[in-house]
């Protein structure tokens, strides 16, 4: 008779597709059986008014990362994946972020070692590329991207990290031959730089114009010019943290139009606005995050956009700074908005926040499977996780959560663990909670205590996913076999 290592009975197992009664049998830190009535267990956990749910990947944090204000963020991945694994995460994409003067293979080494020594959950490695000399490009990437780094990411702003248009067209070249998808931060950085000094220069000074400083326009001509580029270059893109509805429209109409784009939001623009930022003195400095936060009706067309799929997934964005001289306030106790890092924890509070939001609330009519799909499904999917991660299956990795649907839970600054010290959503009360946390057939969460150790997770190497690759039709000119178009006439 088959025997399990663990088995959990009597819960309803929710997947991006269906909902079904069964239990689920696990062994060898696989899933081995769904069915019924499964016996013959070293351990059965009875899951009996619960839901199973495939462990929740955040697709997008960043963790003991060097930012763009030059501080690293307030977090180490101990505590960062602590965070996650309470919230019920099993898995989480964090950066390596490559500067001007360092290469590609020591900066990957370096966050490696960190991860390696601290994550208790899984983790596969996005590479920034913030300085594509041609050793990186020619040499460096190509080496990285096969032992498994197959997502880079490249910011459209910010003084230390933005790069030209030349570059992303070269680094989409690269990724396109060498089988990379490619994610990006897409704002106007010569939009936000002159409204910047402009309202600096008239004394507006308040984190609230923070938002004021980074204009829609400024998403949207970003965002169009990627489209523009990724088009040209037949090399499908994440638009990654899209934060208003014009934005939305322009993604919206380069997919009916047939461009292979991909893009999410995350939950903090669903769920928050800059009125957060309108507090007194320099408490707003909190929320302050980039794209900035924006109106209720940016908010209400980014739930329209996840309804109809134009944004594929939602992640946390986390990039935690601590609200004193290490972090937020790093500028002194006065600072002006442009002195702010940017950025927000999340790892913990997406899960539950979504949750309530979506099977609670039924959000646009959104329901469990679809809270599944965004936030598990479809980032393992789109980012070479699938089928290993990302579902309820006979061979996925056991990693399962066990949702409390009744739980209700006051959001507090005494739950923080991460490095931020606050909690962008303190008040808020939801309903449902994800109680046990299972990465690989072993409980990493039992009654909201953490009971791995660091250095538990492994890292997921990736390799593109069928799923994103190239449309395979690129102009003839562009084409390197034609000269770039210089022998079309031949
Ligand atoms: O404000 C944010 N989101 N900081 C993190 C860096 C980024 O833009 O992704
Ligand atoms: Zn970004
Ligand atoms: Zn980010």
């Amino acid at each position: 008779m088959q025997s399990y290592d663990l088995i959990i009975k009597n819960a309803q197992v929710v997947t991006s597709i269906e909902t079904k009664y069964a239990d689920i049998g696990i062994k060898d830190q696989k899933i081995i059986a769904i069915g019924n009535n499964l016996i013959n267990s070293k351990e059965t956990i009875d899951a009996t008014g619960k839901y199973i749910l495939p462990g929740g990947i955040d697709s997008h944090c960043h963790i003991e990362q060097k930012s763009a204000s030059g501080l690293i963020n307030s977090d180490t991945f101990e505590s960062a994946t602590k965070a996650a694994a309470l919230g019920g995460n099993t898995s989480i994409i964090p950066f390596a972020a490559q500067y001007e003067g360092f290469t590609l293979t020591e900066t990957l080494e370096d966050y490696h070692k960190l991860a390696k020594k601290g994550s208790i959950i899984d983790y596969a490695m996005h590479m920034i590329i913030a300085g594509p000399n041609n050793d990186l490009l020619n040499l460096e990437l190509p080496e990285q991207i096969r032992l498994g780094h197959s997502s880079i990411k490249i910011f459209m702003t910010y003084d230390r990290l933005k790069i030209e248009d030349i570059d992303i067209l070269n680094i989409f070249e690269k990724a396109r031959d060498m089988e990379a998808f490619i994610s990006v931060h897409a704002e106007n950085h010569g939009m936000i730089t002159w409204m910047v000094s402009k309202l600096l220069e008239k004394g507006y000074t308040h984190p609230k114009f923070h938002s004021v400083s980074h204009p829609v326009a400024g998403e949207v001509e970003a965002i169009n010019r990627i489209i523009g580029i990724s088009e040209l270059m037949d090399q499908p893109v994440m638009i990654f943290h899209v934060s208003s509805e014009k934005g939305v429209e322009v993604i919206r109409n380069a997919q009916a139009r047939g461009v292979k784009i991909f893009a999410e939001t995350c939950v903090q623009y669903l769920t928050l606005t800059s009125d957060e930022m309108d507090k007194p003195g320099v408490e707003g400095g909190k929320w302050i995050c980039s794209p900035p936060l924006r109106k209720t009706r940016d908010q209400n067309a980014l739930w329209d956009a996840v309804k109809d799929n134009t944004l594929c997934l939602i992640s946390s964005d986390h990039a935690p700074y601590s609200f004193d001289s290490n972090g937020k306030l790093f500028k002194g106790e006065n600072p002006n908005f442009k002195e702010i890092p940017n950025g927000m924890p999340g790892l913990n509070w997406r899960l539950p926040i979504l949750f309530d939001e979506i099977v609670n609330k039924r959000r646009k009519n959104l329901s469990i499977n679809d809270f599944v799909r965004l936030t598990s499904t479809s980032p393992a999917k789109i980012y070479g996780l699938y089928p290993q991660k990302g579902d309820i299956e006979i061979g996925c990795d056991a990693d399962l959560v066990i949702w409390d649907p009744e739980a209700i839970t006051e959001l507090s600054d005494d739950m923080v663990v991460d490095g931020s010290g606050y909690n962008p959503y303190s008040g808020r009360i939801i309903k449902g909670w994800p109680e046990t946390v299972i990465l690989r057939g072993y409980v990493i969460v039992f009654n909201n205590k953490v009971i791995a150790d660091p250095g538990n997770g492994n890292f997921l190497p990736t390799k593109l996913s069928a799923n994103v690759k190239p449309k395979g039709i690129i102009a003839h000119d562009l084409l390197k076999e034609n000269n770039y178009g210089a022998n079309l006439q031949s």
